[in-house]
């Protein structure tokens, strides 16, 4: 399915040495939006050491980038030794940019990239009063599952097969192809 994102905003894994961008990103948004993101209200060194101990854990992000500014993303963070089947996932939209679609379509990617490693189970922290989230969840109902009774939502991911990974393969190649137009058309408007 086509992604319906703002104009000129395309979505593409984060790449080492963006750990800037996320940071920022987290810390751009608005107090209601930050309490939705971390399930209570968090400081701003509490969001930079998450965003440190995300990265240590092999997390894979997808980001929006509009104008090559990080103004939402998607958190796939396995849940460890443990539990090698599971993985965490978190979305977050900067305000300006909420209910046009930038959500949609990270949880897309991060369900096609969970699958894509294997997680047969992901977790969703989500408050109960979230009904953003919760519409947003709903969309993929033929995908997942989505316990809203609970805090935490637990979503079941189908098995990999050779076309989702090549899905995957064709999204970050045209992530990296649109990032370098994208520099490119910057650098000639300086
Ligand atoms: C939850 C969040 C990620 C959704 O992202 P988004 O970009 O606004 O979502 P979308 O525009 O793709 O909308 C998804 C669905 O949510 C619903 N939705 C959108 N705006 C809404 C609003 N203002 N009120 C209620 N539902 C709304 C709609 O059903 C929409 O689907 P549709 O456009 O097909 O009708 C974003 O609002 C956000 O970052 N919130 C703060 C952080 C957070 O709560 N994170 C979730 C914890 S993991």
């Amino acid at each position: 399915m086509q992604d319906v994102l703002p104009e000129g905003g395309v979505i593409r894994k984060l790449w080492i040495g963006e750990t800037a961008k996320y940071r920022d990103h987290l810390l751009r948004l608005d107090p209601e939006s930050r309490h939705s993101r971390f399930g209570g209200g968090v400081s701003d060194d509490f969001v930079r050491n998450y965003v440190d101990l995300s990265l240590s854990l092999e997390a894979v992000v997808h980001g929006f980038f509009l104008d090559g500014v990080m103004r939402g993303a998607a958190e796939l963070r396995p849940l460890g030794r443990g539990f090698p089947h599971q993985a965490e996932a978190a979305i977050s939209v900067e305000k300006p940019w909420q209910s046009h679609g930038v959500g949609s379509a990270l949880l897309r990617r991060t369900l096609l990239a969970a699958r894509n490693r294997g997680y047969r189970l992901l977790h969703m922290a989500c408050l109960a009063e979230n009904r953003r989230m919760q519409q947003l969840a709903r969309k993929f109902d033929a995908e997942l599952s989505f316990d809203f009774g609970s805090v935490v939502g637990e979503v079941e991911s189908s098995r990999a097969t050779p076309l989702s990974l090549m899905r995957e393969i064709m999204a970050d190649h045209h992530g990296f192809a649109t990032a370098m137009l994208d520099l490119q058309s910057r650098m000639l408007r300086a």
